[in-house]
């Protein structure tokens, strides 16, 4: 697909909704299944392992949007960032709260004392922690209070995020035994962050036609 096309698909009136309910599949499928019974042997621990993997999968995407619209020549791409973003916090929201619904039974000294006695979980809450103000500062009132210069700083915090979401995956699994999966997502985060470093090694390199004469 060439670029005038594909920027007018992106730019239709239709495509974000059609991204929007694209995002809520998910969800939608862990409704259906819980209520048809359909989550296997261990529902609780499915929902909050599912709610997991995709607030990861949301954050990996987030971080996609900006290389594809570099490396496409695509700008309409961004358009769906904040959306995106969004949704890591919808759905780490639904981990958190299936997590003391179903883990914890909503006792909020339990779920302190737990946050507090396992490592995993203390990294998780700081993601999700660091992850709250971007998701508080995602409208366009919130932009323009802050000046666009602060609140892209602030966005910033999405690295550090991934980080920490990984190392909760790392950890979670490290007493499994069970590192394939983890691999292939601090792949794709290493690559993504390391797409960035190498942008911003290319722009502080000093143009030698500066110095020229
Ligand atoms: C950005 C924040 C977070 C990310 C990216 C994240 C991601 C994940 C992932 C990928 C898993 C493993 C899923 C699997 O095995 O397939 C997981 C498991 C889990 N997470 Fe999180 N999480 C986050 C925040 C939290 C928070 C805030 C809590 C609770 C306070 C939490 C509690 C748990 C628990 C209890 C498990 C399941 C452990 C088990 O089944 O043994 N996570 N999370």
């Amino acid at each position: 697909m060439n670029l005038p096309s594909r920027q007018k698909l992106l730019l239709h009136p239709v495509a974000k909704p059609v991204v929007f309910l694209l995002c809520l599949l998910p969800f939608a499928w862990l409704l259906y299944a819980a209520i048809a019974n359909e989550l296997g042997a261990n529902p609780a621990e499915a929902l909050i392992r599912a709610t997991g993997d995709w607030t990861l999968r949301f954050i990996c995407i987030v971080l996609a949007v900006t290389p594809l619209r570099v490396i496409t020549s695509t700008p309409a791409l961004a358009r769906f960032r904040r959306m995106l973003g969004l949704f890591a916090y919808f759905y780490v929201l639904i981990h958190l709260l299936s997590y003391s619904w179903f883990d914890m039974g909503f006792d909020v000294a339990d779920i302190i004392k737990d946050i507090i006695k396992r490592p995993f979980i203390l990294v998780g809450f700081s993601a999700f922690l660091l992850l709250t103000p971007l998701a508080a500062t995602s409208f366009n009132a919130a932009i323009k209070a802050m000046r666009a210069r602060r609140w892209q700083l602030l966005h910033k915090l999405v690295y550090p995020i991934a980080a920490l979401g990984l190392l909760h995956f790392f950890w979670m699994r490290a007493g499994k035994n069970n590192f394939a999966e983890v691999f292939v997502y601090a792949a794709i985060i290493a690559a993504l962050l390391g797409w960035r470093l190498q942008q911003f090694l290319k722009k502080k390199k000093p143009n030698p036609s500066m110095y020229a004469g």
